[in-house]
């Protein structure tokens, strides 16, 4: 299983800007599967929790706030090279780098309020998706 599934969240701020169609229709369009789904609202805890990895960096405060603002789409993800093939479909951190055609390029606010999340590693996908779903709740 391992190499072919990422984990992805559409953040508050696409699913607030009326983004989460167009975003969801882009995913499916480049290939992937989605193999679990939900839509659902992180508590600032599960905010920190999930973005632990940056607790030291300076803008952890405003991010965890910002992840548990509203709510978001959760998934897991299925395709070849699912980690990196998502990576690229969604682009730059910081959408005014990011390729014209991604994710981050056409719907992102900011480098903070980007859009969405992509697993950075197979290990992370693999951490990040048990993090949100049951294994009854994934039909692969
Ligand atoms: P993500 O984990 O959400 O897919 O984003 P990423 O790998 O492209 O970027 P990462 O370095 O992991 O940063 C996680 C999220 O923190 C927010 N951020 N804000 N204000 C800033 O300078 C800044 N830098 C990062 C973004 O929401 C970023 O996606
Ligand atoms: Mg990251």
């Amino acid at each position: 299983m391992s190499g072919n599934r990422t984990f992805t969240m559409i953040k508050p701020d696409a699913v607030a800007d009326g983004y989460m169609g167009a975003i969801l229709a882009q995913i499916i369009d480049a290939g992937f599967k989605v193999v679990a789904m939900k839509y659902t609202k992180l508590s600032a805890e599960k905010a920190g929790e999930f973005y632990k990895v940056h607790s030291a960096r300076p803008f952890y405060g405003e991010l965890v706030e910002f992840m548990s603002s509203g709510p978001i789409v959760a998934a897991i993800l299925e395709k070849d090279n699912a980690v990196e093939d998502f990576r690229k479909l969604i682009g730059a951190t910081n959408p005014a780098q990011a390729e014209p055609g991604t994710i981050r390029a056409k719907f992102a606010r900011n480098i903070g309020e980007n859009a969405i999340h992509g697993s950075d590693s197979d290990e992370n996908a693999t951490i990040e998706g048990a993090f949100h779903f049951a294994g009854t709740e994934i039909y692969g």
